[in-house]
């Protein structure tokens, strides 16, 4: 057997963990060989392959971003998208399977081609765990990690001017960084967007902060959606797959709060940051799994489920279980951290 794995959408801490599992686990358990395309659903389309020997994936597992390359190219798109001419493209490079590792958009071109006749099994990534179907994606706890480190120099920087800092965090349509980083590095106010939060409520969090000689620091996500507006701050166009490109919330705040607050704010984006560099234990661990489990999913002919992280177990679900709902943070999540602000 021949398997083509394939990394799309954004990068993420871990993938290479994935790949490096992927491809132990298939040579030593299952005798298979195995292909990667470049830059995701472009290297399909294209037929744009490197071999994936043992040797490509030496202590890889350490090391950010993808060495296959990734891109946000939708499967459908173009002369050379679709399933008929993907499934001709792998049959000639005698590819019978492929391992998409990738997020939610992703994920949804791998099920309609699954639908289609292609062999496909996918493994979920995103800084982003907005994954409905898996308790945790890996990348998510690096991103936090960065978050956390940078929103402490943000503080230190803070305090000493006696200045409100707001930090943006990514997170598309969902607040998991904003809320882990916020809380754990100590944050007056978290804001993200499954929460409709007032001006009013926010500069009161940061008056509360402030009045006990604290410099107030408020966590928001990049997708937060202030009270009053109905979609989240976007001014950059859509993506490939027709999302909003977010970013710039922050530096929108800052300046409402300086002006209702009376005190001096300086917002940060900490934009890209998040998604680079080396993986933390935890997410290496998880990927390593989640990719050997990929392999074993081809061994079932486990076509159109993928592999999911629930409590401690790696189980197999249907793709389209991870694209049903997106993974909220829920009420009580937030009113436990919400206890901690002001
Ligand atoms: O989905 C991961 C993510 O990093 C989001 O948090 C963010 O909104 C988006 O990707 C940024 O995408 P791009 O790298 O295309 O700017």
């Amino acid at each position: 057997m021949r398997i083509g794995i394939l990394t799309s959408g954004g990068d993420c801490p871990g993938l290479n963990a994935v790949i490096r599992g992927a491809v132990l686990n298939g040579i030593k358990s299952h005798d298979y060989e195995f292909v990667g395309f470049r830059d995701g659903w472009r290297g399909v389309k294209e037929s744009d392959v490197i071999d994936l020997p043992r040797q490509a994936v030496r202590g890889i597992a350490k090391q950010g971003g993808t060495i296959l390359g990734t891109s946000r190219t939708n499967a459908f798109e173009g002369e050379n998208g679709g399933a008929e001419n993907i499934a001709r493209n792998l049959e000639q490079l005698g590819v019978d399977a492929l391992i998409a590792i990738g997020g939610e958009g992703t994920l949804a071109g791998a099920k309609r081609l699954c639908d289609e006749g292609i062999r496909i099994v996918g493994v979920p990534k995103t800084i982003d765990n907005d994954l409905d179907a898996t308790d945790y994606t890996f990348g998510f706890d690096t991103a936090n990690q960065i978050a956390v480190e940078a929103i402490d120099r943000l503080r230190t920087t803070g305090e000493s001017h006696h200045r409100c800092m707001v930090a943006e965090v990514m997170g598309r349509h969902v607040g998991w960084i904003a809320l882990h980083s916020g809380m754990a590095s100590g944050a007056h106010a978290i804001l993200i967007p499954e929460q409709s939060t007032s001006m009013d409520q926010i500069c009161e969090w940061v008056n509360e902060a402030n009045e006990r000689g604290r410099a107030p620091l408020v966590v928001v996500a990049e997708g937060f959606v202030p009270e009053g507006d109905s979609e989240a701050f976007s001014t950059r166009g859509l993506d490939t797959f027709g999302r909003p490109r977010l970013g710039g919330i922050g530096e929108l705040l800052a300046p409402m709060i300086e002006e209702r607050t009376g005190i001096e704010t300086r917002a940060t984006v900490l934009g890209h940051i998040q998604r680079g560099g080396v993986p933390s234990a935890f997410d290496r661990v998880l990927a390593t799994r989640l990719g050997m489990a990929a392999v074993d999913s081809v061994a079932n002919e486990a076509w159109g489920t993928m592999v999911a992280l629930h409590g401690t177990h790696i189980n197999r679900v249907p793709l389209r279980a991870a694209l049903n709902n997106l993974k909220r943070v829920p009420q009580n999540r937030y009113e436990e951290a919400k206890l901690l602000f002001g």
